[in-house]
């Protein structure tokens, strides 16, 4: 039986663009043998009829705090919750639930339950990046609230940036996740985790670098996934996106620096993930000025740079996990367990970058996962958040039966 059947999940639906895709999520989650009952604010209303909802929920929409049948519909709904769902969520909601301000029977449905709340928010990229909001996710991440996305991509108007709501397959896994960890998602709560993401440029003079199609796209998924089961989050990378909520960012350039801040940060680390596509040889000689056309071809001589992965591996203190990843674009399982033994990894996501919708840039991903102990695990052709989802859940499951076994001992 999936984790969703027979689950009273209120769906509450805010006043946004992505309401319309509230519907998906309705009919997945109604699909799925979950009991539905949609909380839709008058906002949402603008933008999606409560009729549509009336005619694919488990129940009739409900929208006011005075029910002329219960006269405490929000307390009814929020403890006979076993998961309270809000996608899409607006500033406003966010801002009203984190400070515990119940204006409407959506929000006070979220203050008076005690089952998980999963949030899902969408909205402009300015409104998501602004101050207020940061801290108000943060609070909710604090308190073992599961917030799903943004995404990047297309937003109302025709814009394009952070705030895109996930998609309704992710939203409903994750209600799903929510709901398989008996109300305190945080699988990895108390865990302190380290993503790199993104490539290194290497500087031949100040304004030319070798560098490589990484997007960081994968290693940002990890960093969001482990932050929403509860873990504490430090990012090293080379590319600049959205801020995580509570996530700790370290922004370096060069292999050099992010092994340096690598190290440093995976010594206290329970879990390293190792997703930068780190340059393997650098410029031995960087020019101090810009190398000049009239001054010929430049011959660039080249050394390598430290491979971080093997030094982690080498190095790796008792009980933490290292996971690297493997671009490759033959021999896709050879050359990834080479460099599991080869660099000491416990796992190593393999994928064929030259994959159709797979590897760098790409929102979706399709890979390998291979495992210390001879283990194999492909997951399919997924969004990034997805694959990490799979990976982590692979952790999580293999430190648990880890340390159950320590204390059968
Ligand atoms: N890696 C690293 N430091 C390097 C190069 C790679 O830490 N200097 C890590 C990557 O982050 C990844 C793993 O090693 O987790 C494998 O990277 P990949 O580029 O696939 O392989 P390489 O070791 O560079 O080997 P090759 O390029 O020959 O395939």
């Amino acid at each position: 039986m999936n984790s969703l059947a027979g689950k009273r999940i209120v769906l509450g639906v805010s006043g946004g663009i992505a309401a319309y895709k509230a519907v998906e999520i309705c009919r997945r989650l109604v699909d799925a043998g979950a009991h539905v009952i949609p909380v839709l604010t008058k906002g949402a209303t603008r933008f999606i009829g409560r009729t549509t909802f009336d005619a694919l929920a488990s129940e009739p929409v409900q929208m006011s705090l005075f029910d002329e049948d219960d006269p405490i519909p929000h307390t009814t709904l929020g403890q006979t919750a076993d998961c309270v769902l809000v996608a899409p969520a607006t500033a406003r909601v966010i801002g009203a639930y984190a400070a515990g301000i119940s204006s409407d029977l959506l929000t006070a449905t979220l203050i008076a339950t005690r089952a998980p709340v999963v949030i899902c928010p969408a909205m402009h990229t300015e409104m998501w990046e602004h101050p207020a909001v940061i801290d108000n996710i943060a609070t909710l991440v604090e308190r073992g609230v599961h917030i799903v996305g943004p995404e990047s991509g297309r937003l109302a108007g025709g814009d394009e940036g952070a705030g895109r709501l996930s998609s309704p397959a992710d939203i409903v896994a994750a209600v799903g996740r929510a709901l398989d960890a008996g109300g305190q998602l945080a699988d990895m709560a108390g865990l302190s985790v380290v993503v790199t993401a993104g490539g290194t440029r290497e500087p031949i003079d100040p304004v030319r670098y070798i560098g490589n199609r990484s997007s960081g796209k994968q290693g940002y998924a990890f960093a969001e996934e482990a932050a929403s089961r509860g873990a504490k989050v430090t990012i090293v990378t080379t590319v600049e996106r959205p801020d995580l909520a509570g996530a700790t960012v370290v922004k370096v350039d060069t292999a050099q620096e992010m092994a340096a801040a690598t190290a440093k940060a995976a010594k206290e680390a329970d879990v390293v993930i190792m997703a930068a596509a780190v340059a393997d040889f650098r410029p031995v000689d960087p020019a101090g000025v810009k190398l000049k056309k009239r001054d010929g071809v430049p011959a660039i001589e080249l050394e390598p740079t430290p491979d971080i992965l093997a030094s982690l591996g080498a190095s790796k203190p008792e009980g933490q996990t290292l996971v690297g990843f493997a671009a490759e674009t033959c021999d896709v399982a050879g050359n990834a367990a080479a460099k599991l033994s080869g660099k000491g990894a416990d796992y190593i996501v393999a994928n064929d970058v030259t994959a159709e919708n797979a590897g760098f840039a790409y929102d979706t991903n399709e890979v390998l996962v291979l495992a210390s102990d001879g283990r194999t695990h492909p997951v399919g052709l997924r969004s990034k958040r997805q694959v990490a989802q799979a990976v982590l859940d692979m952790v999580v499951a293999d430190r648990t039966s880890r340390a159950d076994t320590q204390e059968n001992k």
